[in-house]
């Protein structure tokens, strides 16, 4: 193996600049070149590159973002964008891609090995943990404490004016981040996808119940409700709203939005995202192909990449179970 190439797609994530160091690092100790490929998808098809040697990546495993830029690229669908891309790493002699990225970019991942002969190896960078097969993604751990860290904030004032806040976190259709930053925060309620049957609207006469009897027990007091993003039509906003007006409750939405992207990632994510870059540049000089590098029981484990896209990932049921208990509590306190 000789030379290798790797790129970050999609939405990104705190510690993707760590994976890039990592690979960077690794394929330097094993005498192989390293192409990074600029804005995901979109450089490969653009040829928009850069080499990568080990001064590039000084001191960038404590920057948020990412140095090779990301993007979405909704035509890496075509026959015609895998082609031209399988001829543009064959043109500059890729033996290996290396993608960082969620489940869009594994998607593109898989298509573009139907049309190139080389090998291609993933690695989970998402701040929504919804890829199956790694306990943790890469971004994951930042975002739940960036969540955390406002939240808290939230908190002072909701207390200060025993007021009731609705507060949405992101997870796209999954509520990893929405039931770790419920459990940290202490909130009383939590809105997650996973926690809704198919197709059932939320229950908002239930939060109504709820939020009674925890201040007939407690007395005024603050209530923080999270919510996950996509959850409801117009989302936070529009569900503070609703209830505001039809329940007769002052409640105030709080979007947290793309802070959950950003920041310096917490040690963990540096971690995950250094041993899962070494791991895959290893991987990939042993032949590997069609992989996911992920972590399972603190091990990094190979994952057939199939396998993200047809497993879904579930919540640990027994964290929602005790998240559950503790809400039910405020309702039946003995
Ligand atoms: O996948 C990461 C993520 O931040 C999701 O939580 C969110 O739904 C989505 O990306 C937003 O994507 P974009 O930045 O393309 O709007």
């Amino acid at each position: 193996m000789k030379r290798i190439a790797v790129l970050t797609s999609g939405g990104d994530a705190p510690g993707m600049n760590a994976c890039i160091r990592a690979i960077v690092l690794t394929a330097h100790r094993n005498q192989i070149e390293v192409i990074g490929f600029r804005h995901g998808y979109n450089g490969l098809l653009k040829r928009e590159y850069q080499p990568l040697h080990p001064g590039d990546v000084v001191n960038i495993i404590q920057r948020g973002g990412t140095i090779l830029r990301s993007a979405r690229c909704p035509e890496f669908v075509t026959v015609e964008s895998a082609e031209l891309a399988a001829h543009n790493l064959n043109g500059m002699h890729i033996d290996a891609l290396l993608v960082i990225g969620g489940n869009g970019s594994f998607m593109g991942a898989e298509h573009l090995a139907k049309y190139w002969d080389g090998q291609v190896v993933t690695l989970p960078g998402t701040i929504d943990n919804d890829i199956a097969g790694t306990d943790g993604t890469i971004g994951y751990y930042t975002a739940i404490d960036t969540a955390l860290e406002a939240i808290d904030k939230v908190r002072d004032t909701a207390d200060a004016f025993e007021r009731i806040f609705l507060i949405e976190v992101m997870g796209r259709h999954a509520g990893f981040i929405g039931l770790n930053a419920a459990i940290g925060s202490g909130a009383e309620q939590m809105l997650l996808p996973e926690l809704l049957d198919d197709g059932k609207a939320i229950d908002l006469s239930q939060i109504m119940r709820h939020i009674k009897v925890t201040r007939q027990k407690r007395g005024m007091c603050s209530y923080i409700i999270i919510i996950t993003e996509n959850l409801y039509p117009g989302g936070a906003s529009a569900l503070a709203d609703k209830l505001t007006k039809e329940m007769n409750v002052d409640c105030k939405p709080v979007i947290l939005g793309y802070i959950q992207r950003g920041g310096s990632p917490v040690s963990m994510d540096r971690i995950l995202a250094t041993k899962l870059g070494a791991y895959a540049v290893e991987a990939a000089r042993d032949g590997k192909h069609l992989i996911m590098v992920g972590e399972q029981n603190h091990r990094v484990v190979e994952i057939p990449l199939e396998q993200t896209r047809t497993e879904k990932k579930p919540l640990d049921p027994y964290l929602v179970e005790i998240q559950q208990d503790f809400f039910d509590m405020v309702k039946n306190p003995t």
